[in-house]
């Protein structure tokens, strides 16, 4: 029987990637999610790909309960990926407890069902946001860590430090805190991808809303940045790449012989690209012309940074197989089913 992994938030932009990814690699997901960010016909649409059910529990992952309910549904759960959590830099700052309730409470309550359940692998989604502006490019994950600029940030820096002390505390847990860069893209299919609900705050699904007409132009927050274009500098990662390292992450934990393990890992590509590199590229590999003008800089952007991927490599014997270009490509493709 295949091993279980429940997914917290696997209705999600990188949630639902990663569900498809784990049936690929011989694992039987198990969804919860309470759609606060998502759509429910997401879930069908990895069954299409996965090519099988998908056990679904609608609630929120911070109720022991459902958590409860979940864990004793079978003994072949043998981890977990925790993807569920708010998201946006701005509201964060507007509704700062609500950020922390939800993204804290959650984290704690799945640490504490997993160890009352002897269940011993988590992936945590942590987030590049945790270095802020770093001093030395590229980014290891012993590159010190800056005061997060959001309370959204604050809560994966804190999460991070939970996890970490359960563990020191002697639970056993074997956790992997998986640092993103900028996920972009979306599956080839154009059956999944992002959702942004409202006005995008991210660049990529701005560039594209724009490009299919929903928005009138791009604004480029700022071209005098001290960079080779002026435009400031991120790592972009497909998310059908990223949603494979989630997989050699969960591998990688069972292969874990200690029952008491914590580790950081950066999941980028190691390069760094331009706001404007990403709009040329953008328009060159999807042959059409993007409206944007230069506006002023955004306030607490990160001017530059990118991973240094040595740590991926090693431990999860993983790396980033798509270039920009190809993520772009997928990343309009997917909007352009949307439209229909
Ligand atoms: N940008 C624009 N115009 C836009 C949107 C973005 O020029 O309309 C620029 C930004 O100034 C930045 C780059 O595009 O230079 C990327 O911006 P995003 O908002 O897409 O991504 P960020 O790197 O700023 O933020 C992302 C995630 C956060 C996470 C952070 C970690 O959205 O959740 O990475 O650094 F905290």
């Amino acid at each position: 029987m295949a091993e279980k992994i429940i997914v917290t938030g696997g209705a999600g932009y990188i949630g639902s990637h990663t569900c498809v990814e784990l049936v690929k690699a011989g694992y039987d997901p198990v969804i919860i999610d309470n759609f606060s960010n998502s759509e429910p016909y997401i879930v069908s649409r990895i069954e299409e790909l996965a090519g099988q059910k998908i056990s679904l529990y609608e609630g929120d992952c911070a109720d022991p309960a459902l958590l409860r309910e979940v864990l004793g549904s079978s003994d072949q759960i043998k981890g977990v990926i925790h993807f569920a959590a708010f998201k946006a830099v701005g509201e964060s700052s507007q509704l700062p407890l609500k950020y922390y309730r939800n993204n804290l409470l959650s984290t704690i309550e799945l640490l504490e069902a997993l160890a009352e359940n002897k269940v011993s692998n988590m992936v945590f989604s942590s987030s590049c946001t945790v270095y802020g502006q770093p001093d030395i490019l590229p980014v290891t994950e012993e590159t010190p860590q800056k005061p997060a600029e959001s309370p959204y940030g604050r809560t994966k820096q804190m999460c991070e430090d939970i996890i970490h002390d359960f563990i020191k505390s002697g639970a056993e847990i074997k956790a992997a805190a998986l640092r993103y860069f900028n996920p972009i893209g979306a599956h080839q299919s154009g059956l999944i991808g992002e959702l942004p609900r409202g006005i995008p705050n991210n660049l990529v699904p701005y560039i594209t809303q724009t490009a299919a007409g929903l928005r009138d132009k791009l604004t480029v927050f700022g071209n005098d940045y001290d960079t080779p274009d002026g435009t400031c500098i991120r790592d972009y990662i497909h998310v059908v790449d990223l949603a494979r390292a989630h997989v050699a992450a969960i591998n990688f934990l069972n292969g874990v012989g200690e029952t008491n393990f914590y580790e950081t890992i950066n999941v980028g590509t190691g390069n760094g690209n331009s706001v404007q590199e990403v709009i040329d590229t953008f328009e060159k590999v999807n042959d059409l012309n993007l409206s944007y003008e230069i506006g002023p800089r955004r306030p607490g952007d990160v001017i530059k940074t990118y991973a240094d991927v040595t740590k991926s490599r090693k431990l999860l014997n993983w790396q980033a197989e798509y270039d920009l270009a190809e993520a772009l490509r997928d990343s309009w493709n997917w909007q352009k089913k949307l439209k229909k």
